[in-house]
C-alpha cells in the first residue's frame, strides 16, 4: 500500500487558500527506499558522532558520496569505518569549523576529490555555557556565535561558487527548538540558532538566483552527547524535559536525517528559506491552528499531525493568479525562485511528512513556496 493510501488527508480552508492537512497514523508507515540522491556530493560537517553521523549515513543511504569532518583525526577515522563497513561511499578529513583554512581545505579537497559539491549539510554547533544567561562571559558569547553563526556564513560563501559550477546545490543548517522557545540555560546558544533560522530566510533570495536553496532543521531533544546532561539526567531535567515534548520521547538522531535527506533532494525542489522542527510536537513558532491544537490528544492515540502550506502551484485553483498578467507578475515578483511550483511538488512533502522519516515530527507546518516570505 502507498503512503498516501494510508492517510487520512483532508483540506481546510485558511485565508482563502488551501491547506493540505495530515492525520497520520505513526508507526504503521515503512520507509520507502530510495536512491534519490544517486550521483550527487554530500559535505557534512560535525559529522562524526550524534545527529551529524546520522545525516552523513542517511545522505550516503540513498546514493550520495558524502564526506564526514569534524575536530579530532580519530573520531573521523571511526567515523569512516564504521560507515564504510556498511558498505556506503564515504570519506573523511579533518575541519573545525572555526577555522578558516579549515573550511576552505574541507570544501576544495572535496571538490578535487569527487569533481564538485551539490549539498552541504552545516551541523556542527557549540554551547559553552549551561547556566543562567546574565552570566556569560564575553569569551563564550564570542565562542558561540563565532561557531554557530559567523563559521556557517562563511563556509556558505566558500561553497556557492562550488555550487553554481554544478548548475545549483542544497545547503541545510541546524538551528534548535530553542531558536524559537529560549531555554533558559542556553541563552546565548538559543540566540546564535535563532540567528541561523534568520540567516536561513535572509540567504534564500539570493542564493535562489544561482539556483541554491537553503533550508534548516530545528531539533527538539534529541539523544546525543550534546544532551546528555539531560537525557541520562534521573531528575528534574529529564522530567522537565519530557513533561515540554508532547510525544514523551526524546528524539534519536535517525530521526533528523530522514528530513536532512528529503530537504536536500528533489523531493523539496520548491522548497527554501524553511525551517522544519523535529521536536515531537514541543511548542514553537504559531501556537494557534488545528494542527497545534490537536496534538496533544492525538499524540496520546499515536497519531501525528502536521500541514503543508504551498506557495503558488499551477493549478485550476491558481489559475486567477496565473492567467492575469499583472497578479502574475505579482506573484513571481514574491516568489524568490522567480517560477510558480508544478503540482507534483508538493507531493514529496506530503510522502515525507507521512512517512517513518517524520517520526519525530508532529504539529508542524511545512511551506513549500519558493522561498515565499512566511513566519520567522
Ligand atoms: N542533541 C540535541 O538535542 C540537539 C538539539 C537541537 C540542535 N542540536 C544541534 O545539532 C548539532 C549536532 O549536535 P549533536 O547533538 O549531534 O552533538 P554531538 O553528538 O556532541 O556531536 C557533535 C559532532 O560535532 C563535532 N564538532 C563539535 N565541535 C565542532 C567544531 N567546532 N567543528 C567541527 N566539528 C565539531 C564533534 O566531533 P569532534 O569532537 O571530533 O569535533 C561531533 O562529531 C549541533 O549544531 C547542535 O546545536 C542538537
Amino acid at each position: 500500500m502507498s503512503v498516501l493510501n494510508k492517510c487520512l488527508v483532508c483540506l481546510c480552508r485558511n485565508q482563502g487558500r488551501l491547506f493540505p492537512f495530515f492525520v497520520t497514523r505513526m508507526a504503521s508507515l515503512s520507509n520507502v527506499a530510495a536512491r534519490k540522491l544517486e550521483g550527487k556530493v554530500a559535505v557534512v560537517t560535525g559529522s562524526t558522532d550524534g545527529i551529524g553521523l546520522a545525516i552523513a549515513r542517511r545522505l550516503a543511504e540513498d546514493g550520495a558520496q558524502v564526506v564526514v569532518s569534524s575536530r579530532r583525526q580519530e573520531n573521523v577515522d571511526r567515523a569512516v569505518k564504521t560507515l564504510t563497513s556498511e558498505n556506503l561511499d564515504v570519506s573523511g578529513m579533518i575541519c573545525h569549523i572555526g577555522n578558516a583554512e579549515q573550511r576552505e581545505h574541507l570544501l576544495a579537497t572535496t571538490a578535487e576529490r569527487h569533481g564538485g559539491i551539490d549539498i552541504l549539510v552545516q551541523n556542527a554547533g557549540v554551547n559553552p555555557h549551561v547556566g543562567p544567561m546574565l552570566e556569560t562571559t564575553e569569551s563564550q558569547w564570542e565562542k558561540v556565535f563565532h561557531i554557530n553563526v559567523h563559521s556557517t556564513f562563511f563556509l556558505t560563501k566558500k561553497a556557492i561558487p562550488y555550487m553554481e559550477a554544478r548548475g545549483g546545490g542544497s545547503i541545510l543548517y541546524m538551528a534548535s527548538i530553542t531558536a524559537y522557545v529560549p531555554f533558559q540555560l542556553f541563552g546565548a546558544y538559543s540566540i546564535s540558532k535563532t540567528a541561523l533560522v534568520g540567516l536561513t530566510k535572509a540567504l534564500a533570495p539570493p542564493l535562489a538566483e544561482r539556483n541554491i536553496r537553503v533550508n534548516c532543521l530545528a531539533p527538539g531533544i534529541i539523544k546525543t552527547k550534546f544532551t546528555s546532561f539531560i537525557t541520562d539526567d534521573d531528575g528534574m531535567l529529564h522530567n522537565y524535559g519530557l513533561s515540554k515534548t508532547p510525544m514523551k520521547r526524546f528524539g534519536e538522531p535517525s530521526d533528523c536525517a530522514g528530513a536532512a535527506a528529503f530537504l536536500c533532494s528533489d523531493d523539496a525542489s520548491f522548497i527554501t528559506g524553511e525551517t522544519i522542527v523535529i521536536a515531537g510536537g514541543i511548542d514553537s513558532r504559531l501556537l494557534l491552528g488545528l494542527t497545534k491544537a490537536l496534538v496533544p490528544q492525538l499524540t496520546e492515540k499515536n497519531i501525528r499531525v502536521n500541514c503543508i502550506a504551498p506557495g503558488i502551484f499551477k493549478t485550476r485553483f491558481a489559475n486567477v493568479i496565473t492567467s492575469n498578467d499583472t497578479l502574475h507578475n505579482l506573484g513571481l515578483s514574491r516568489t524568490p525562485m522567480k517560477r510558480f511550483a508544478e503540482p507534483s511538488e508538493c507531493a514529496g512533502a506530503a510522502s515525507f511528512l507521512c512517512s517513518d522519516d517524520a517520526s519525530f515530527i508532529t504539529g508542524e507546518t511545512v511551506v513549500v513556496a519558493g522561498g515565499m516570505d512566511s513566519r520567522l
